[in-house]
């Protein structure tokens, strides 16, 4: 396992180009479980994440082609329905394959996916869209079976404790478009990867309306066709790299993004005082002059997303003042405020808050990642920290963040691995 190395201190300048979405990518390979002909995805990035959902679909059959960013998935020779243990474990989000194969086969054997450090992550809401289409749902040996002679649209709502969910909606949205009649999903998540979705499996021939607010409604089809697709830019990356703009007093042009899906970030940060010019599809974001600090409250989209709640943490830290950080999606979601506190932090977890005050300097430090966006976090803490700071168990990174040294070096970090 390698570590990378950050040297503290040096501000990042210049421009730099956010790769596809990987939440969005994720249900989309898995969307095209739903047709036998050929579909091209383009704007793949090249993550971890993306490779495991590609060999998911070549274990279910399907043929997989990808160079370069596009990604051709085609009938193979078989058609599998069981996604197993050994891939799906790796990778929590291959449950969004139940919907596609549900609809596609009326049967589907998937395994549970396990929980991971950020919470419990269960999957009753999943279980229960199906089940409200009319599929039969037994848990066999650590898999879910589901089987369906015929689906049948529902009006259902889908609404948990924390609120909406993102792979919930998507797997029943993507079990409703070849159901028999009409689904209306209330409480449905807005993320933009879920209108990202519906987009493509529009392109597809489904007939969905409402996706990005509230209330989905889908008008079941007997068929869907190939199609081709653009993977929306990653918000979640972008955001990540406005920070590093900020954490580092630097000044960066971020290309390939869309600030009308960063809403609640861009407002967070201009309320910390950052200089931010929005375009279309790219932002420049510049540091001004010494950040206030703020409070976060995570919330489902257009709130403020829990996936960026971990690098605004790290930005806090040298931000004098104290900032309130509650996390109300996964309120155990907090494995970074330790490491961060190993390169001199002073924040204080009481429950889902976390008390951040601010401090002069952070000191660079061995420290290791636990999480995707916990090690985002850490890189973003060493961009600034003095000295050199190691960061272990990096492949954490390597799941959500294609090139990111690449990205940061041209940027001017100074970077390096070394073996564990
Ligand atoms: C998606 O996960 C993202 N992953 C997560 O990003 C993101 O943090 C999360 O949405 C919230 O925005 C992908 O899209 C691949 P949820 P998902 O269902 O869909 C609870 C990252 O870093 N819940 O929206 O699995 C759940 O415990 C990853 O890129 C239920 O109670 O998350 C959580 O508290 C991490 N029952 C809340 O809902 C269910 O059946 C939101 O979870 C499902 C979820």
């Amino acid at each position: 396992m390698d570590k990378l190395i950050i040297e503290g201190g040096v501000k990042l300048k210049g421009e730099v180009t956010v790769s596809g979405a990987k939440n969005s990518v994720l249900p989309i390979l898995a969307a095209t479980l739903l047709t036998d002909d050929a579909c091209v995805i383009k704007g793949v990035p090249d993550l971890r994440d993306s490779n495991t959902m590609l060999k998911i679909l070549r274990s279910l059959g399907k043929s997989v082609e990808a160079e370069g960013g596009v990604a051709t998935i085609a009938a193979g020779k078989n058609k599998g329905f069981v996604a197993d243990y050994k891939l799906v474990s790796t990778m929590r989000a291959s449950f969004c394959v139940l919907g596609p194969l549900l609809g596609r086969f009326k049967k589907a054997k998937v395994s549970l996916p396990g929980g991971c450090i950020i919470g419990v992550r269960p999957v009753d809401l999943h279980l229960k869209g199906i089940k409200a289409l009319g599929a039969a749902i037994s848990i066999e040996g650590g898999y879910v079976l589901a089987k369906a002679p015929r689906l049948k649209g529902s009006h259902m709502y889908l609404g948990g404790v924390y609120g909406s969910s993102v792979l919930a909606t998507d797997n029943v949205m993507m079990a409703a478009v070849l159901a028999s009649g009409r689904t209306v999903i209330e409480s449905a998540a807005c993320e933009p990867e879920v209108v990202d979705l519906a987009e493509f499996l529009n392109k597809m021939g489904a007939k969905i309306k409402g996706h990005g607010t509230p209330i989905i409604e889908i008008e079941g089809v007997k068929h869907l066709h190939g199609a081709t697709h653009t993977i929306i830019p990653d918000r979640i990356e972008a955001g990540t790299l406005m920070i590093a703009a900020l954490i580092t007093r630097g000044d960066i042009l971020i290309k390939n993004a869309f600030p009308a899906h960063l809403g609640a970030v861009i407002d967070k940060l201009q309320e910390a005082g950052a200089s931010i010019v929005k375009a279309e599809n790219w932002l420049r974001v510049t540091y001004k002059k010494r950040l206030k600090p703020i409070n976060i409250t995570t919330l489902p989209y257009p709130g403020f997303p829990t996936d960026m709640q971990a690098q605004m943490m790290s930005l806090m830290t040298v931000t004098t003042g104290i900032s309130v950080i509650t996390e109300k999606i996964y309120p155990d979601r907090f494995m970074h405020v330790a490491e961060l506190n190993r390169m001199g932090a002073y924040i204080q977890r009481e429950g889902p808050h976390a008390i951040v005050n601010g401090v002069k300097s952070l000191s660079g430090a061995p420290v290791m990642a636990s999480d995707l966006r916990a090690s985002a976090s850490l890189v973003l803490a060493g961009l600034v920290a003095h000295g050199d700071t190691a960061i272990s168990r990096i492949y954490h990174l390597e799941r959500g963040y294609e090139n990111i040294e690449e990205k940061l070096e041209k940027l001017g970090a100074r970077t390096r691995r070394e073996k564990e």
